[in-house]
């Protein structure tokens, strides 16, 4: 079956008549320059204030122009203002002190979290509970709103699968359906059912489309795509947030396929808008405009403003000199069309009159330290990090912990007991104040009856070019000048050999991983390795506990440690939940998002390659080491375990078009109350084109007491049977015969088949 019918489409709320009808009057008043200016969202933060104009002139400072062009009526949006009085006072600018008083949208990146923050995204995601993560970003939604933003750069959906790439962090993973239910699900946690809700704020999915796939993983570099790989593995999460109703898209900053993503109209144009009936606005990422020109794509920066707003980018994000503000010249030399700005405008408006801007433009000052200090976000935030924990490894029942039978325990390593650490990037509201680090997580859960000893064994490890981010907050990270590395390392061997349990945590420090941290190696930095190896050969059980937002390698470990526990970057409450982990209050159920590699040589490596010839031989692709991941996709452990059983399908022949159901009995085999992800995986044997050896078509985070047993049934239909083939140039579905396999990661065996007819 193939159909040309793509446009299912979207329905994302309607402008009543009387809105269209103010937009309308707006916009017969509006010059061109104030159009513009709509479409103009300026940075406006205290790490600008010293920035010097682009052009080297000595005009004013980047705030002070944001100043003038905002009572010009020159700015639609600022970014970076998280103060509530700082808000206002902007606000009033721009509502009491322009021509037409059209108040001002305030995005800002709330990522995982604004005061109160949740783990990562990829450690949200490696929950695979839509749940938790949809109370996650309503909590960062609800903080956010009270404090005056109204739209977040978040979430990012971009798949990636080369952990090279930084941003891997930001996202769910390799997998397009896992990405599609945690892109939906966050969708709906920002926004709620109306981002006009005082609690709510606009999701804006990024970067459209393809950044994940950076050249070498290099971030901001091409990214050469094919059209299958575009269809069936990058765009679903973008399409799923669609129509989940996110009302904004951020574009990307590279090439895709030889065009700036920013000023690609097959991308904006067709895809979003015309297949995917998209009604929202699409702002690009920060500079990317002006940086048409950078791209060579672009004659100059004006040219990249037509360039872009004709590609149907609605928004610029600028810090200086914006591209947009070439608009009204372009308009006039008939380089865009005055429908086409208008258009834009008029999306533009429509956010603001949706949040309700116009009728109530300014944040209540009164109520936001209130909210953001509300008991319950903490303890979403360490549910959040419980369930996102992976247990990769745990020999002998190393875990749980039994507090009985330790007298003395050792925490070592440099993130144990670090405020900045353990949230991970993106966060710049959050309390260190009330951050629970590791090491007060576990002396709060062991009381007074235990000894814990503690040592960071090593000092910090540094980049060898700064972050972006490290210089914006005016901090590189501190040397360290008085840390006595001979000392330190040799008191945490000493604390670990007096301990009756070593607990040792490794991982990235937070400034080498998320945008701008691309990394040529998956080593763990410094000399983290060197200490863990003489930890475990003073003979002390070690537990390990990793902070990361990509693989790291951890061969070494795999073999020597016996219980390995991913704790991600857990944010505010992680030690709190690392100790409900390592004591056994709750069992650990999350899963990778994506399949672990062994070294950096294997990547970009996924569970849903196709086969090929010699495919006996898939494990030794490499004459040097084994080509299977060092943990596969959808792998984690558990305290329990499980026995799958009754797999059926039913009816076990469809026709092209139909549905069938999957049902399956999961069986808690152990002693403790816990959650098993239940996993679906199909593969179809052939058909006209070749299919991956297991696709994800379902998974069902439960929780199961001792003993009990749950029957589950997941449904496969058109969306999970179809899929782009690049012979046809469109989506089809193929008859054949498809193996299904249900289990706890994408290694299931337990498995049953069914058979595609023609109709
Ligand atoms: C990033 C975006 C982010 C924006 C604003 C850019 O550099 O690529 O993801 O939303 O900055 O902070």
């Amino acid at each position: 079956m193939t159909s040309r019918d793509h446009s299912r489409h979207v329905s994302s709320g309607h402008i009543s008549d009387d809105v269209r009808r103010r937009i309308d009057d707006l916009l017969g008043q509006m010059t061109p320059a104030e159009k513009a200016g709509q479409l103009t969202q300026y940075f406006y933060f205290g790490a600008l204030k010293d920035m010097p104009p682009l052009d080297g002139s000595d005009g004013p400072s980047q705030p002070e122009m944001v100043h003038q062009a905002l009572k010009r009526g020159e700015a639609g949006a600022l970014l970076f203002v998280t103060d509530p009085a700082e808000v206002n006072r902007l606000q009033r600018m721009a509502v009491e002190e322009t021509r037409l008083g059209i108040p001002l949208l305030f995005g800002f990146d709330v990522i995982h979290g604004f005061r109160t923050i949740f783990p990562v995204p990829i450690g949200l995601a490696a929950s695979w509970d839509p749940d938790i993560v949809e109370t996650a970003q309503s909590v960062a939604a609800r903080e956010a709103r009270a404090v005056g933003i109204h739209w977040t750069f978040a979430p990012m959906v971009d798949i990636a699968r080369d952990p090279r790439w930084g941003r891997m962090i930001e996202g769910a993973g390799e997998d397009p359906y896992l990405g599609s239910a945690i892109a939906r699900a966050q969708v709906r946690g920002f926004q709620g059912d109306n981002p006009a809700d005082p609690d709510r704020i606009i999701a804006g999915p990024k970067h459209f489309a393809g950044y994940g796939a950076a050249l070498g993983g290099r971030d901001y570099d091409e990214v050469n795509l094919s059209d299958s790989e575009l269809w069936n593995v990058y765009l679903p999460p973008f399409e799923a947030a669609i129509r989940a109703g996110c009302r904004n898209i951020m574009t990307g900053y590279m090439d895709l396929n030889g065009i700036p993503a920013a000023g690609n109209a097959w991308l904006f144009t067709e895809v979003l808008r015309k297949i995917w009936g998209f009604e929202g606005f699409v702002v690009s990422d920060a500079n990317a405009v002006r940086d048409l020109a950078t791209h060579h794509f672009a004659r100059d920066i004006a040219d990249a403003g037509a360039r872009a707003l004709n590609a149907g980018v609605d928004m610029e994000m600028a810090i200086f000199d914006p591209a947009f503000h070439s608009l009204p010249d372009k308009l006039a030399q008939g380089h865009i069309a005055e429908e086409t700005l208008d258009a834009s405008v008029r999306r533009v408006l429509e956010a603001k009159f949706r949040l309700g801007l116009f009728d109530n433009p300014y944040v209540d000052e009164g109520i936001a330290s209130a909210t953001l200090d509300e008991a319950r976000h903490r303890e979403q935030a360490r549910i959040a990090a419980e369930r996102s924990a992976v247990l990769l490894r745990n020999d002998n029942s190393t875990l749980p912990l039994n507090r009985e039978s330790i007298g003395k325990l050792a925490v070592i390593g440099p993130f144990a007991d670090d405020t900045r650490e353990i949230v991970g990037p993106w966060t710049f509201n959050d309390d260190a104040g009330e951050t629970i680090t590791i090491l007060q997580g576990i002396q709060d859960k062991v009381g007074a009856d235990v000894e814990v000893l503690h040592a960071p064994g090593i000092r910090r490890a540094h980049r060898r070019f700064p972050s972006m981010f490290d210089t914006f907050a005016g901090s590189v990270p501190d040397q360290q000048p008085d840390f006595d590395d001979a000392a330190e390392f040799d008191r945490a061997i000493d604390i670990a050999r007096s301990a009756d349990i070593a607990i040792v945590t490794v991982g990235e420090w937070q400034n080498m991983i998320g945008e701008n941290a691309s990394r040529s190696s998956l080593e763990l930095p410094g000399r983290q390795l060197e200490l863990l190896e003489a930890i475990v050969e003073t003979g002390t059980p070690v537990v390990l506990l990793v902070l990361n937002g990509r693989p790291v390698d951890l061969r070494w470990a795999a073999e020597h440690v016996p219980a390995i526990l991913d704790i991600w970057y857990p944010g505010t409450q992680g030690g709190a939940a690392v100790a409900n982990l390592l004591f056994g209050e709750v069992s650990p159920a999350g899963r990778l998002p994506f399949s672990w590699p062994r070294s950096v040589g294997q990547v970009p490596m996924i569970h849903s390659h196709t086969t090929s010839h010699q495919p006996e031989k898939q494990d030794q692709r490499y004459w040097d080491e084994a080509s299977t991941p060092l943990f596969p996709f959808g792998f984690g452990l558990s305290y329990s375990s499980f026995d799958y059983t009754d797999l059926k399908a039913e009816p076990t022949a469809i026709a092209v078009g139909e549905s069938l159901t999957i049902t399956v009995t999961v069986t808690n085999t152990g002693t403790l109350p816990v959650d098993e992800v239940v996993q679906l995986y199909i593969h179809q044997r052939y058909g006209t084109a070749s299919r991956p050896v297991r696709e994800l078509k379902g998974f069902q985070r439960v929780t199961l007491e001792a003993g009990a047993s749950a029957t589950l049934t997941f449904t496969l239909g058109p969306d999970e049977l179809r899929y782009w083939n690049a012979g046809i140039r469109d989506w089809t579905i193929d008859s054949s015969t498809f193996d299904v396999w249900v289990g706890g990661s994408s290694e299931a065996t337990l498995a049953t088949t069914f058979e595609i007819t023609e109709s």
